[in-house]
């Protein structure tokens, strides 16, 4: 039940015809005090239609509305003010989320249309850093929101996994390398050989000769070459994949850049046949004049093609494959013009589906202040500080509760969700800092907070027995509640927002606060004490329990029952 569109419904009926339903919905207020009524509307949209003033528009509808279904609604200035039927409005919520459990909220908006989400990305043979959670785990989210909105999400990973930079590791490798050591330790040891190739090339520019050499050579499809970069590639993503089983993401595509390599031959002719190729001081490029963007580099001097070209090629894959409503970047804001190229490029192709391509970039997180670079060998360690996280939960958890049962698990849970809830509780443009000790903290606007609210609420129902719990007629009169109650309504359009506006801080924002509003409540009232309303509140917890869960599933962090 849409208690919104009720009221829009019983304005609109004594309007004879001068706003819509939808207009009327469109202008409906949430005032910022409970005092003030649930839900407001104000006049002065009729002030000019109905020739009078909005205070008396207001007193003057209120009579003709019929009040059935409210408590009561009344007229305050120019607004006019609703104030919901609690006890109505509580045993619906309660009831609807009883029954439909984890399916509370669900949509069907998407009407099952693919939606690919490019998402990590990483760069082969470079560790994964702190910068590539942020694309991670905010593309799984979205792709568990849009789920949740009725479209099929495609998660794809998009490895960089060509590029010079292979050149510059098979050189250093070549030169500094052996396979004993990448064997022991791949990923780290090409890291160390990618920064000491950058340490050591600038007293010897030489080294970027026979790096590009090496490029050349992979290019051109040589033995040698072809097999170290393989054999790059796969420990790589060995150490990739351990890094996501602990964040508990998986993909359904590992198509990086590599795959388009015989994919650009294509793109390029369509590109000519439309005359959309420029030469450029010797490069092959498209004007983007018209749309104020600086010309797409498509093909350098040396026939090799650039980041854009297997772009455009990566596009246009997934349009044939997947046939997509809408397809997402999931990529930093730095790249926030690359994007706007692609999108330009295509548009001159003729592709009108370049409108449904949406880059959802993302702000920097800087670690204690500092910016984070791998060129510099300054990386901050996902895995690591994955691990640390998990040592500081299970501190945490020794202190609180050393009885736990499964400490161990818990813990993971715990500490991966905090760094994950933390990253997206903040609107995703905005830039952060990170430090472990106010992520993983048990009380604050923190994931672990949100965990041990759901977990108590889980041990209430634990204390109350396996006495079943009555999903109808659920009336509680303690005015405590309503907040929570409110909170629990607003999920299904909390999770509609959240996919309009590519943004999984919606719903972490919700959490925290259905959280906070269920702590005061359950502060101040004896929930298990055995008078006539005890069923009323149990039901209560256990919707809370439900959508604090599907909450946080929904955000990719998961709830421990115990903590
Ligand atoms: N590998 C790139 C990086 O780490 C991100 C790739 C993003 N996806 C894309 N289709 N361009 O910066």
């Amino acid at each position: 039940m849409d208690y919104k569109q009720q009221v829009a419904q019983t304005i609109s009926d004594v309007l004879d015809g001068q706003l819509t339903v939808d207009d009327v919905y469109a202008k409906i207020e949430v005032p910022k005090e409970t005092k003030m009524g649930d839900y407001a509307f104000p006049a002065f949209a009729l002030a000019k239609t109905m020739h009078k003033a909005p205070q008396m528009i207001a007193q003057e509808l209120v009579e003709k509305i019929d009040q059935d279904g409210y408590e009561k609604v009344e007229p305050a200035g120019p607004y006019i003010n609703f104030f919901l039927d609690k006890k109505a409005f509580g045993s619906n919520v309660i009831k609807t989320v009883l029954s439909e459990k984890e399916q509370y909220g669900q949509n069907e908006d998407g009407k099952g249309g693919q939606v690919p989400i490019d998402m990590s990305s990483p760069n082969i043979a470079k560790p994964i850093s702190m910068g590539h959670l942020r694309s991670t785990v905010i593309g799984n989210s979205l792709s568990l929101i849009m789920n949740k909105n009725g479209y099929k999400s495609v998660k794809i990973n998009h490895l960089g996994d060509w590029g010079t930079q292979f050149g510059k590791l098979i050189t250093a490798y070549k030169l500094w390398g052996s396979e004993e050591e990448v064997k022991a330790d791949p990923i780290n040891k090409l890291l160390e050989y990618y920064v000491r190739f950058h340490q050591e090339d600038q007293e010897k520019p030489e080294l970027d000769d026979i790096a590009r050499d090496w490029f050349k050579k992979l290019e051109d499809g040589d033995e040698e070459a072809t097999e170290l970069w393989k054999w790059f590639r796969s420990e790589s993503l060995k150490s990739f994949k351990q890094i996501y089983d602990k964040l508990g993401i998986t993909f359904d595509s590992y198509k990086g850049e590599a795959f388009y390599n015989d994919k650009m031959d294509e793109v390029v002719s369509m590109l000519e046949d439309r005359n959309l190729l420029k030469e450029s001081r010797g490069a092959q490029v498209v004007d983007l004049e018209k749309y104020n963007l600086n010309p797409a580099l498509i093909k350098k001097t040396d026939g090799a093609t650039l980041y854009i070209t297997r772009d455009l090629a990566a596009a246009i894959y997934r349009y044939r494959t997947y046939d997509f409503v809408q397809s997402l970047y999931v990529v930093g804001a730095e790249q926030i013009n690359h994007f706007k190229q692609l999108k330009a490029v295509l548009k001159e192709m003729g592709f009108d589906w370049s409108d449904d391509i949406h880059h959802v970039p993302f702000g920097l997180i800087t670690l204690n202040g500092k910016k984070l670079s791998t060129r510099s060998g300054r990386v901050v360690l996902l895995d690591e500080v994955l691990d640390d996280a998990i040592k500081l939960a299970q501190t945490q958890i020794d202190e609180k509760n050393p009885d736990l049962k499964n400490a161990d698990k818990v813990a993971h849970q715990v500490g991966v969700g905090a760094v994950i809830f933390h990253d997206l509780k903040n609107e995703r443009t905005n830039s952060f800092d990170f430090n472990l000790e106010e992520v993983v903290r048990f009380e604050g606007e923190t994931g672990p907070y949100v965990q041990y609210t759901r977990a108590r609420a889980e041990s209430i129902l634990r204390k109350a027995g396996d006495a079943s719990i009555d999903s109808a007629d659920n009336v509680i009169s303690d005015p405590q509640a309503w907040e929570t109650l409110k909170a629990l309504e607003s999920f299904p359009n909390v999770i509609k927002k959240a996919a309009a506006q590519y943004e999984p801080s919606v719903i972490a924002k919700f959490a925290l606060h259905l959280a906070k509003s269920f702590n005061k409540y359950y502060a101040n009232s004896k929930i298990l004490a055995d008078d006539s309303e005890k069923n009323a509140r149990l039901a209560l917890v256990q919707s809370v329990s439900v959508v604090l869960k599907e909450a946080l599933r929904l955000l990719g962090v998961e709830a421990p029952e115990e903590m």
